[in-house]
């Protein structure tokens, strides 16, 4: 709910357990009051009334209290706001007005704060959003003048935390197939910036901080700030000398310039959402989870279907038969969704040629993707494809038509990485191309999944003959969301997956337009267990995908680990099968089919359900577990096991601690909140071992 003081000059937002209060100064300053556990508009109105420092020559007295810092004036932290005109730099508000959008019921939860300011002719609007215990912000900026505005910097928000000593800052951080591992280290006075300079959100960072100084899983408090933008992005985090710290966030790696406003010309910057928890790192991952389950995510509230993808069985070598036989044994084993990876389009042979020309091989499939279509679906499943739309191979012919539809500068080498260059979609001719391909496929053959991949980043972002050349990097996202929701909004049975060389593109602006993200093209499954104990601590599992491969892992390591293993790794997300199950033995098959049957079993538990990480994947033993209503589940691996030592005992979470449950695996009635322990249920012994136990609330 949002409040307000009677002189319009104090606000206050609630959600369930926290509050976030503003206030506008007589000076037009807009200063932050408070960002923590639940207040009254009362004390929101007490803090309003504490002065600011004092100026001294020295100091800023609005430095680490603002909310939204732009460049001039007596300010000397890093600026949310840079704007140049013809005439001069910086910006100086005023305030015009404020208003608050509708919420739901009549009421004003979920209502939007809109606080608006006019430097000269620009317009400038803060929005403010809470959504459960989730703040929404972002800016708008519309040149109403009459000459051009550049917007150098335009920061989504800055976050403002209050001044203790020892702040901790977690990130998550990786590379390719290592992507989203977890640090947590002391943050030290300047600043600390994480960010992408390629394109897309990136496997180094995920666009996401958390801050606190004593907090543990399951207690303390806990600040998270994630930006939801698909492309170059920059978050900086400062330690400010009185204990302070600002957080500041948005689109494009650096200060040199994003967009040119002309007169009538707006920019809106993503949103970059905030929590506060007094839950520990548990409770703050819940209060995302449940965040993007029901904000964020479309349809979070249907469970994701157990697919197969043909990539680490078949690669580039495909054919219709070869993919009809997997299709035949994935339905054997109870999979819902078929997928084709790449492969399938143009002279896709190997990965030198093809991207572009979206129009199945003749060779592989001579008539098309509806005859494998047909029989996917025959066997009860779904059918899905691998595209990257975004991408072109010099060798491909829609190379040889437009060499100039894709980003490079005059006179430069065009880089190839994985011999491809990127399509400059900031181009409406190329936007338009995208859309009628890509439409006419989904149109032409019954497709009701779509994994779109980004195995690239940008290089040589030029754009010969356009005045103002880098705003392709804003333009390419912006066009990218475009086509996504036009193509979901035409085709509402498809689908969408967010690939971009395993998990460089996941954030939650590609999560707001697709059902699910490929995690990594990692999948050994005891290097998943890292990776997924950092996505979850931002991502619910209803979006991670998780694949069971071969065995030894081909892909990557060689790395041995039982069937068993490699499930209950993968059954922590939204499970797939990846393997050539065409190699599977008759036991194997089985085995997978029971794992499967199992998993849809628990499935509402895991993809809607509530997550406490037991204990993490750095020990011998980590585990997961979800709560759903009267039922939990506890995901079990044992990484290893020394000296013979009993596996440690683990205490169940979110039980009733009144009730008594049932065990399905051991028929043993727990009462009140049950420890997991050696021998439960199955006896997790040796290396790699791995088990589920399942309770009801009897
Ligand atoms: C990327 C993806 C893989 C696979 C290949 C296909 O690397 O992450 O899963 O789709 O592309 O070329």
């Amino acid at each position: 709910m949002v409040d307000i003081a009677e002189n319009g000059r104090t606000w206050l937002l609630s959600g369930p357990t926290s509050s976030y209060a503003l206030h506008l100064s007589e000076a037009h300053e807009l200063l932050h009051l408070h960002w923590g556990p639940r207040i009254a508009l009362a004390d929101a109105e007490a803090l309003a009334r504490s002065p600011l420092p004092a100026y001294r020559p020295f100091e800023s007295p609005l430095d680490g209290r603002e909310e939204y810092p732009v460049e001039g004036g007596p300010r000397f932290v890093r600026p949310a706001l840079c704007v140049r005109t013809d005439e001069r730099r910086g910006t100086e508000w005023r305030f015009v007005s404020y208003e608050l959008g509708a919420g739901t019921e009549g009421g004003t939860d979920g209502a939007e704060l809109r606080l608006r300011f006019d430097d000269d002719g620009l317009a400038i609007t803060l929005h403010y959003r809470m959504r459960g215990d989730v703040v929404e912000r972002r800016v708008t900026l519309e040149n109403g003048g009459r000459g051009r505005v550049e917007l150098l910097r335009a920061d989504a928000a800055t976050w403002t935390l209050p001044d203790r000593d020892g702040w901790q800052l977690s990130q998550l951080h990786g590379r390719w197939a290592a992507e989203s591992l977890l640090t947590r280290a002391p943050l030290t006075h300047g600043e600390k910036v994480i960010g992408s300079r390629r394109g897309h959100t990136g496997h180094q960072h995920l666009p996401w901080v958390a801050l606190d100084t004593d907090a543990t899983e399951e207690r303390g408090e806990v600040y998270g700030c994630a930006l939801g933008w698909s492309g170059s992005w920059r978050i900086a985090v400062a330690q400010l000398p009185d204990a302070r710290v600002q957080i500041t966030g948005g689109a494009g790696h650096d200060d040199s310039g994003l967009l040119l406003l002309g007169p009538g010309e707006s920019y809106t910057t993503p949103v970059f959402a905030g929590l506060w928890s007094d839950g520990g790192f548990g409770g703050a991952s819940r209060t995302w989870h449940a965040y993007q389950r029901a904000h964020v995510i479309p349809d979070a509230e249907r469970d994701r279907p157990v697919l197969f993808n043909s990539w680490e069985a078949t690669f580039f070598d495909i054919s219709e038969e070869q993919q009809a036989a997997l299709a035949r044994r994935a339905a054997g084993i109870g999979v819902e969704l078929f997928v084709v990876d790449d492969g399938w389009f143009g002279a896709r042979t190997s990965d030198r040629a093809g991207l572009g020309d979206w129009t199945p091989n003749p060779d592989r499939f001579p008539h098309g993707l509806k005859p494998l279509a047909d029989q996917v679906r025959g066997l009860g499943m779904r059918f899905g494809i691998w595209v990257e739309p975004e991408m072109v191979n010099p060798d491909s012919d829609l190379y040889r038509a437009h060499p100039d539809w894709v980003q490079y500068q005059p006179g430069r080498r065009r880089t190839e990485l994985r011999n491809q260059l990127v399509l400059n979609l900031a181009r409406e001719d190329v936007q338009e191309y995208l859309w009628e391909r890509l439409d006419t496929l989904l149109s032409g053959a019954p497709i009701d999944y779509v994994k779109w991949d980004f195995n690239r980043c940008f290089t040589d972002a030029g754009w010969p003959g356009e005045p103002y050349p880098q705003r392709l990097w804003v333009d390419h996202v912006r066009a990218l969301y475009a086509l996504l929701d036009r193509l979901r909004a035409a085709h509402p049975r498809v689908a969408f997956e967010s690939c971009s060389g395993g998990g460089g593109r996941i954030d939650l602006g590609v999560l707001s337009r697709t059902d699910q993200v490929w995690t990594s093209d990692n999948t050994d499954p005891l290097d998943r267990l890292a990776i997924q104990h950092g996505f979850s601590q931002i991502h619910p599992a209803r979006v991670m995908a998780a694949w069971v491969t071969d065995s030894p892992n081909t892909q990557l390591n060689g790395r041995a680990s039982s069937l068993r293993f490699r499930f209950v790794s993968a059954m922590a997300g939204v499970l797939g099968v990846g393997g050539d199950l065409t190699e599977w033995t008759e036991e194997e098959l089985a085995e997978a089919r029971e794992w499967v049957a199992l998993y849809k079993e628990i499935r509402p538990l895991v993809q809607r359900g509530e997550l406490y990480r037991l204990r993490p994947p750095t020990g011998g033993l980590s585990a997961v577990q979800y709560v759903l209503g009267a039922e939990t589940v506890v995901l079990a691996c044992l990484r290893t096991q020394s000296y013979g030592e009993p596996v440690p005992r683990v205490r169940l979470r979110g039980l009733d601690p009144t009730a008594s449950y049932e065990c399905r695996e051991t028929g043993e009635v727990h009462r009140g909140a049950v420890l997991l322990h050696h021998g439960l249920p199955t006896g997790l012994r040796g290396d790699l071992d791995a088990a589920v136990l399942r309770l009801c609330r009897i």
